[in-house]
């Protein structure tokens, strides 16, 4: 059994931090997205990994992720040329795949579900596609199934504008090489992608063994701001254990679940988990409420924040209204320059959102 993830695509939906990154290394927990995929790959017993990468952030996915080594797997990066589709990476990565039986994950999905037990079905039945899917009150922004009461798959649309149920296809398929055949048989869809979606539907045309799960626990797919902090904010609540290796001095206290990194300071200020802080940050006079990521090499003096996810080596001083729900870019810094300001000066990267509220 192999893993084919998917670290492509050019994240429109999470500019300005995709200008220059990709999506999937935006970090949740301090951690980019792609790693928590891997790491529940790996859980689930597979170390044989390929990554697809595009051209434009292959690099960067490439230099922060490595051989796998970290992981205890082997990576194959797989340059996909263009962003054709999810059923094109599956081509080309042709080689890579060869006729192994295969899990594909979107590099930006994570579900609170473990793989394996869905892992045992699909070997133990010997199914050619086993899909997952979640109820969702937006079912025409996925693909969707209808499927008859034993879990069989009767018709699978992508991004249907009268969707036929309310049931969403999640990120995480599993394949046989059957789907070689079946993406063989496809045409490119409206928007112009060869669709996964139209590949398994010929595999149920083809009557192949085509089966479902439906999941009820989280499901998050960090494309947009809102999942990111959401993301955020469900990692911390179940995966944060306290670990303090930076220092705190005795004005500072660390409230519930908190971890600190090496080399970080933290004066006069106080920070009510769950909340993670990076190594070599400094933090003066602040108050840091419940689920909030800070990232390495961050400046934060005289600011009141919860519910945010601020990036590396960013720089915020002096704000004394609350900043909530709020992602801030690296290296972005924010600051007041006088005792009273009376006026806002903006220097802000293109696709920017900000919102006095
Ligand atoms: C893709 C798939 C869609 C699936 C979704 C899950 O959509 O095409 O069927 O429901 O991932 O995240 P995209 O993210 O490319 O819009």
């Amino acid at each position: 059994m192999k893993a084919l993830i998917l670290s492509g695509g050019k994240g429109t939906r999470l500019r300005p931090l995709t200008y220059t990154g990709a999506k999937q290394l935006v970090p949740v927990a301090n951690k980019p997205i792609l790693w928590h995929g891997i790491e529940r790959i790996v859980a689930a017993g597979i170390t044989d990994i390929g990554i697809i990468i595009s051209p434009e952030t292959g690099e960067e996915v490439k230099a922060k992720t490595g051989t796998g080594a970290r992981f205890g797997a082997n990576i194959t990066y797989i340059i996909q040329p263009e962003p054709a589709g999810l059923a094109d990476a599956v081509k080309v990565a042709r080689d890579f795949l060869g006729n192994f039986p295969f899990i594909m994950y979107l590099g930006d999905n994570l579900i609170e579900n473990q793989l394996t037990p869905f892992l045992e079905t699909f070997k133990q039945q010997h199914l050619d596609a086993l899909i997952l899917l979640r109820p969702v009150s937006n079912p025409s922004a996925f693909g969707v199934a209808k499927v008859d009461a034993k879990g069989r798959v009767l018709q699978l649309v992508e991004k249907p504008k009268q969707p036929p149920s309310n049931l969403a296809l999640v990120g995480i398929y599993f394949f046989s090489s059957a789907i070689h055949e079946a993406i063989d048989q496809i045409q490119p869809s409206a928007r112009g992608e060869l669709e996964i979606t139209d590949a398994i539907q010929r595999l149920i045309d083809l009557q192949k063994a085509v089966e479902a799960r439906i999941i009820e626990g989280w499901w998050i797919d960090t494309g947009k701001k809102d999942d990111l902090l959401e993301a955020n904010r469900i990692i911390l609540d179940t995966q944060l254990t306290a670990d303090i290796k930076g220092e705190l001095d005795s004005q500072s206290k660390a409230i519930g679940r908190v971890q600190i990194g090496s080399g970080t300071k933290v004066i006069n200020s106080a920070i009510r988990g769950p909340v993670i802080v990076g190594s070599n940050c400094y933090i003066e006079n602040c108050f840091i409420g419940p689920y909030t990521s800070i990232a390495d090499g961050v400046v934060l003096t005289e600011v009141d924040l919860e519910h945010s996810v601020i990036l590396q080596d960013a720089k915020i001083r002096g704000i004394h209204q609350r900043i909530v729900d709020s992602v801030i870019g690296q290296r972005s810094e924010l600051g007041v320059a006088s005792q009273r300001p009376k006026a806002i000066r903006f220097m802000i990267g293109d696709d920017c959102q900000i919102e006095l509220a």
